[in-house]
């Protein structure tokens, strides 16, 4: 199967969040057409928040998020963008799709704390060296292996020396030599593509050494259900 692009990316994720946003994030087969509550769906952040600082405390004891900046890539409507506005002192939230922002926006409780920032195909919106900690869940595997490689390149970027990348890929399938897999969503608007795309572990490794990262740990990431293999990377930016 060979790559591609589907439909431009922001016109996409704008279709699944005016469709059924926290479904599109969280697209639990039993949750779909309106099924998560607010409560619910924000409750899931605050977890994963909680279990990726505890890990990352465990990695890099001197690790402190006070003080911190944060960067939440591909954040959607702000479930992990909250969670870590309670515990750094400035997160800026990237979306490609500004109707993912809108609704981020709208239920923010943590304003001051948390910036909404409209993101593009090409790069992180962001100054060199200006965030302390990057962290991207559920976010690269929707986007092409040559695009997931200029992001992680771009988290080195953002990142200041010593400074923390957390980030989640899939790596393969476990049965389907595929790269790429999708399912297809009709909305109100046209249909809308969710896409799943491979980054092989051993290139994703090579490609964080040669953006100026040293890998700190890597850990099974079960996001994308039981048939695919995924990783969580937590890499450091290396300092100069
Ligand atoms: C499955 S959602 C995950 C949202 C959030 N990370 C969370 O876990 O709640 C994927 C998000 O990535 C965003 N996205 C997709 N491609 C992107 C890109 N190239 N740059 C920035 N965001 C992107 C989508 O708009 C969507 O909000």
């Amino acid at each position: 199967m060979s790559e591609f692009v589907s439909q431009s990316t922001r016109e996409n994720w704008d279709r699944l969040a005016e469709h059924d946003a926290m479904w599109a994030i969280l697209t639990d087969p039993a949750r779909r057409g309106g099924g998560w509550t607010a409560e619910a769906f924000f409750a899931t952040g605050v977890a994963e928040a909680d279990r990726v600082m505890a890990a990352v405390r465990s990695a890099v004891p001197n690790f402190s998020p006070a003080g911190g900046v944060a960067l939440d890539f591909g954040c959607g409507i702000g479930r992990l963008s909250r969670a870590f506005g309670a515990r750094f002192a400035h997160v800026v939230g990237v979306d490609i799709s500004a109707a993912m922002l809108a609704r981020a926006e709208a239920c923010n409780p943590e304003k001051g704390r948390v910036t909404y920032v409209l993101g593009n195909p090409s790069g992180i919106p962001l100054a060199d060296a200006s965030v302390d900690f990057a962290y991207s869940g559920i976010v690269l595997q929707h986007v092409p292996r040559s695009m997931q490689e200029g992001y992680v390149r771009e988290f080195f970027r953002v990142l200041r020396p010593g400074g923390l990348a957390w980030f989640q890929t899939p790596g393969r399938h476990l049965r389907d030599l595929g790269r790429i897999f999708f399912g297809q969503v009709e909305t109100a608007t046209g249909p809308a593509r969710i896409e799943l795309h491979m980054f092989p572990r051993a290139d994703v490794e090579a490609m964080v050494a040669a953006a100026g990262g040293e890998l700190v740990n890597v850990s099974a990431d079960a996001s994308c259900g039981a048939d695919f293999e995924s990783w969580a990377y937590l890499a450091c930016r290396r300092r100069p």
